[in-house]
């Protein structure tokens, strides 16, 4: 399990499905997260889907939860490639619990994922992807250092009209140059007992 300051990261158990199946077919969350709000699932699909994520070794997915309540507010994941012989980590997130939006939490997840890209997995570069009209998601993605890239044009339809998507990244120096920062910022007072187990880069 991964700690961040007030969140663990951890792994998707089969008992979660019961959450997911309420989060997966929420129109508003599956609207923003993937662009294809009408992406229903049911349970025997939900779990045919796990024993899938079961056995793909590219991709870690998790449950982000809060450390003291552990209740669970959210997923992750994080897809490790390799293409053009460089590490790549594609990541994403949503948080299910909707009343949390809004909150900081989303640029906490966004810099955790970074650090686990970067500071445990050491790739190159770090990806994720989001749908024109997602704006929550541009920012907390910028905050925390990533480059809006090129447009997929009218890459999804929703609600009546398509949509751009837009390709985001980071790359490795980038991301330490901004570390010091983005950590203190999304850490606050937990920041010192995070460094005693995981900063051994860039003086922190
Ligand atoms: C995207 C998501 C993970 C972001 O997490 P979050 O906790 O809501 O985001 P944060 O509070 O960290 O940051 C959101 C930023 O957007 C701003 N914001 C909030 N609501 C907004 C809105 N309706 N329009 C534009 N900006 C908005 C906030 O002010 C904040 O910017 P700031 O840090 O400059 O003040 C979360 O909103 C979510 O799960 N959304 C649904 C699923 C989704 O979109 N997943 C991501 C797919 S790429």
């Amino acid at each position: 399990m991964f700690e961040f300051g007030k969140l663990r990261f951890r792994p998707i158990e089969r008992e979660d499905l019961k959450l997911l199946h309420e989060w997966e077919n929420d129109f508003e969350l599956i609207m923003y997260s993937r662009s294809k709000p009408m992406n229903f699932v049911n349970m025997a699909q939900l779990e045919k889907q796990y024993e899938e994520w079961v056995k793909d070794e590219k991709e870690l997915r998790f449950i982000v939860e809060l450390v003291d309540s552990k209740e669970a507010i959210g997923i992750a994941r994080l897809r490790r490639q390799d293409w053009g012989n460089v590490k790549t980590a594609e990541v994403g997130t949503y948080i299910g619990k909707k009343e949390l939006w809004g909150k900081g939490l989303g640029r906490q997840i966004t810099v955790a994922l970074l650090e686990m890209s970067f500071n445990q997995l050491n790739v190159d570069r770090c990806e994720a992807w989001s749908v024109e009209y997602n704006h929550r998601a541009h920012k907390a993605l910028e905050a925390c250092g990533f480059k809006k890239g090129g447009a997929m044009r009218q890459a999804a339809f929703v609600n009546g009209r398509k949509w751009d998507g837009f390709h985001f990244d980071i790359l490795r120096d980038e991301y330490l140059k901004k570390r010091t920062n983005l950590l203190k910022q999304t850490l606050g007072d937990k920041l010192e007992k995070y460094s005693e187990k995981h900063c051994t880069i860039n003086g922190y």
